[in-house]
This record gives C-alpha cells, sequence and structure tokens, in this order.
C-alpha cells in the first residue's frame, strides 16, 4: 500500500482560492478521478468543504482537530499519521489499494514525510491565491528526497494552459 500525494500546482505554487480551484481543467480532473478511483482518499476538512462532498467510489477520511466532526460514509482521523496507519494496519480490508493523500496545503505539509510518491500536475502559468503547496517555488518541487521518475506534458482541449503530469517517486 502506497502512500501517495496528489495535487495540481501553478509555477508560483498556487493550489487554491477561495477554498476552490483557481482554473478550469477538465482533463486533470479526469486524472485526477481516475487516479483515485477505487482507492483510498485522505483530505483536509477544508478541502471536504471546498469538495461539497465526499468522493464517490472512494474510501473516505477526512482530517480535522474537531474530536466531534462526524462526516456520513468516511473515516475521521485526529492525525494524518493514524489516518495512515488505521490502513495499514487494516490492509487485508483495503487489499490492493493505494493512499492518495489529496489535500489541502496543511494536509500535503503534515504528509508529506510519509509519502512514497508525489504526483504534481504543474501548471506553467502562475495564479492568484490565497493557498499554496508547501514545498514550491517556481516552477520547482523542492523535496530532494524524491526524484523525478516520470514527465508527461498536457494541454488540455478546452483550455489553452500547457501542464504536466509528473511523478515524483522517494529515492530508495
Ligand atoms: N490544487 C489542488 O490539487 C488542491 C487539492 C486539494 C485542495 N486544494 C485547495 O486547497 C485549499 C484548502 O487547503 P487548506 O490547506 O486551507 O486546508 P486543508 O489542508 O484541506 O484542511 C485544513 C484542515 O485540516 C485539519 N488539519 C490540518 N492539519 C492537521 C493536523 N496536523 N492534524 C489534524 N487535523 C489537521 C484542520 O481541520 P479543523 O479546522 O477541522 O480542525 C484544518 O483546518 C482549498 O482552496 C482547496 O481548493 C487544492
Amino acid at each position: 500500500m502506497k502512500v501517495i500525494a496528489i495535487a495540481a500546482v501553478g509555477k508560483n505554487g498556487v493550489i487554491g482560492k477561495e477554498n476552490a480551484l483557481p482554473w478550469h481543467l477538465p482533463e486533470d480532473m479526469k486524472f485526477f478521478r481516475d487516479a483515485t478511483r477505487d482507492q483510498i482518499v485522505i483530505m483536509g476538512r477544508k478541502t471536504l468543504e471546498a469538495l461539497g462532498k465526499i468522493l464517490p467510489q472512494r474510501e473516505n477520511a477526512v482530517v480535522t482537530r474537531n474530536a466531534n466532526l462526524k462526516v456520513e460514509n468516511a473515516r475521521v482521523f485526529s492525525e494524518i499519521g493514524s489516518a495512515i496507519r488505521y490502513y495499514r494496519e487494516n490492509e487485508k480490508d483495503f487489499a490492493g489499494k493505494n493512499i492518495f493523500i489529496i489535500g489541502g496545503a496543511q494536509i500535503y505539509e503534515a504528509a508529506m514525510s510519509l509519502c512514497d510518491e508525489v504526483w504534481l500536475t504543474e501548471i506553467d502559468q502562475s495564479f492568484e491565491g490565497d493557498v499554496c503547496f508547501p514545498f514550491y517555488r517556481e516552477g520547482q518541487f523542492l523535496r530532494s528526497e524524491f526524484i523525478l521518475a516520470q514527465s508527461r506534458l498536457k494541454q488540455d482541449s478546452a483550455n489553452p494552459l500547457q501542464y504536466r503530469f509528473n511523478e515524483f517517486h522517494r529515492k530508495i
């Protein structure tokens, strides 16, 4: 069971604006849906609010410090580490699944040292926003314990933005 952070990031590191995505990239959304379908997704409470609902066809986990939060059809954890531990300890119930850390910034930051891989959609444009990927500056992912393992140039048919699907793997 791998732990994979997945995010889309503007050149200046922006990932969100007013609790929403600052861009419209349908093919990136499709990539995200396909990658995470039937997998485990872990998100912060604010990202749950941004999505508006848990994601169907996935095992959903929400991380919050609010001990009273209940989310229908999702497991709630008080720490990212305990969420990952729960799935690893119960791996037989989640056979063949990977854990995707789907944001936002606070959760990427808290989870990074526990990730095996980081999948970034890196958009070749800067955006206005109020939330940034925590380890990113001027088009560069800054965590040196990961190396670029795969890179695919994309252009969305509905949008002139150019972007890359970049997969970083933890160095062995
Ligand atoms: N571009 C992308 O790929 C992408 C992906 C996901 C999200 N986003 C964007 O990112 C923004 C949201 O990100 P965000 O950083 O503001 O919020 P977030 O990480 O989604 O959620 C933050 C919340 O998670 C809980 N939390 C954070 N750290 C914790 C810890 N160590 N232990 C326990 N609980 C913890 C807290 O919940 P409580 O306050 O309930 O205690 C905190 O308020 C939105 O704009 C969204 O659209 C972008």
